[in-house]
């Protein structure tokens, strides 16, 4: 079982930080190989918004860029469970996850078969990471959960609905505003650590 966490904040040891490692033990005490991606730390080149031609070309890379999205989606393609963890900035989730989500696009292998702009356009071919399981994590200063609406909304078109996979479960911590606030949330770290293990039991 391989288990991949990918970070949407700039902070280390911020609380996306610290959830995405405490979910990623859990299903490490499971047995499960565990990998953290912190985004802001890797070479992730704004997408040039060609968008058909990665789409339309086999295999999952890029047709512009060489960068570390190559590895990235080799990682997503060959992992079976994955948590993407973001605080919340301003309305969704932070540019740093929205810039990786748009580089996800050469996931897809399509064929053109009907009329462009419509959703009968094209026929799919392959995508690696369709029916995989995702979790989504936010992190937010308002103690309103109703702040996050957005975030989840965005994930959810992201991951379901453009990425084929399956939401399976949802982790909102609020009330956090510095570095490792989410630290003196014990009950809620211990759910993570403990939701990170079950999932990776399977
Ligand atoms: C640019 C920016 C915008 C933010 N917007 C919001 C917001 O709209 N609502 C909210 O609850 N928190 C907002 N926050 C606060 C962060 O979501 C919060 O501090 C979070 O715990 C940071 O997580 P991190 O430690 O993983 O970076 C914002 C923070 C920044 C830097």
């Amino acid at each position: 079982m391989k288990v991949s966490g990918f970070v949407g904040s700039p902070r280390k040891k911020g609380n996306s930080d610290v959830l995405v490692d405490t979910f990623l033990d859990g299903a490490s005490s499971s047995g499960a190989e565990v990998k953290k991606f912190f985004l802001a730390d890797l070479n992730i080149n704004q997408c040039r918004g060609c968008f058909r031609n990665c789409v339309l070309k086999p295999g999952t890379k890029c047709a512009v860029f060489r960068d570390d999205m190559d590895m990235l989606l080799d990682e997503m393609a060959s992992a079976d469970i994955m948590l993407f963890a973001s605080p919340l900035y301003c309305a969704p989730y932070s540019a740093i996850m929205a810039r990786f989500f748009e580089r996800c696009l050469p996931l897809w292998e399509m064929e053109i078969v009907g009329e462009l702009g419509t959703m009968d356009a094209f026929k799919l071919i392959n995508n690696p990471v369709k029916g995989k399981k995702a979790v989504v994590g936010l992190a937010q200063d308002f103690k309103d959960p109703g702040a996050g609406e957005l975030a989840f909304t965005a994930y959810k078109h992201n991951i379901c609905n453009t990425y084929m996979m399956e939401i399976v479960e949802k982790i909102h911590v609020t009330d956090v505003r510095d570095v490792g606030d989410i630290r003196k949330k014990r009950e809620e770290l211990e759910k993570i650590f403990k939701l990170g293990k079950e999932l990776a039991t399977g």
